[in-house]
This record gives C-alpha cells, structure tokens and sequence, in this order.
C-alpha cells in the first residue's frame, strides 16, 4: 500500500466531527445560519472554509465553494487566490428543511464536504400573523 494520499479521487469529509485532524479543521467548509428559520423567509447564511484558516495564496488557495440543499444546486462561490478569504454571506429563502451541503476544492487538497441541517419552521397562516 502506497502513503500516499491523492485528495482529488474523492469528496472528503470528517472521520470524526468531534475530533477533527488540522487538514481537516483548514479544508471543510463551516455554514452559520440565524438559530430560528422560517419556510419562505430570506435568511442569511454565512460560508467559510476552515475552522483554522486555509492559505490564500498563489500557490495554494480554495478555488471554489458549491452550495447544495439535498440535490438541489444553489450557487458556486469562486475565489481569487491572495485578494479573497473564501467566506461569503448569502440571503437564501427556502420553502422546506434539507440538509444544506458545502463542497469545497483547494487546489492542492481536492473537494471537502460540511454539511448543516435546516430545519424551518411552517409560516403561520395569514390569518395568525400579527
Ligand atoms: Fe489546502
């Protein structure tokens, strides 16, 4: 068995979330959401790769961020390395709870998946709103 590793023949995710190793904590995209949600309601959603910072610089950079809820595509966020941090904050207004999905692709250490649970709550109907 060869040491060595090639990041770009999958997506690469966690082995453990509760530990995470520094490739991963530098790699896997980070999603924020306000706590409460509401179905048809604009919220605002923060992106970001790396709960530790990944570098920016020619050489080694994260080029793009694709954004998923389930299977359904939302955007790509695309990075030019030393001028862009790759974070972003987008308003997003969604009509049902999924699973939100950040793939990542530094140049040097392929695709990192993170992942966000969302769970919006029904609007009221318009006779209950005040
Ligand atoms: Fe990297």
């Amino acid at each position: 068995m060869t040491k060595y590793h090639n990041w770009f023949l999958q997506i690469n995710r966690a082995n453990d979330p509760a530990s995470l190793t520094e490739m991963e904590q530098k790699h896997i995209p980070v999603l924020k959401t306000p706590e409460k949600l509401t179905a048809g309601k604009p919220f605002l959603l923060e992106v970001s790769v790396g709960r530790i910072q990944h570098p920016v610089e020619n050489d080694h950079y994260i080029q793009f961020i694709d954004l998923y809820v389930g299977e359904v595509y939302l955007t790509r966020l695309t990075f030019t390395p030393v001028v862009l941090l790759p974070q972003a904050t987008l308003s997003v207004n969604l009509k049902q709870s999924g699973l939100l999905r950040a793939v990542s692709r530094c140049n040097l250490h392929g695709q990192w998946e993170g992942t966000l649970d969302l769970h919006l709550a029904e609007e009221p109907p318009p006779h209950l709103k005040s």
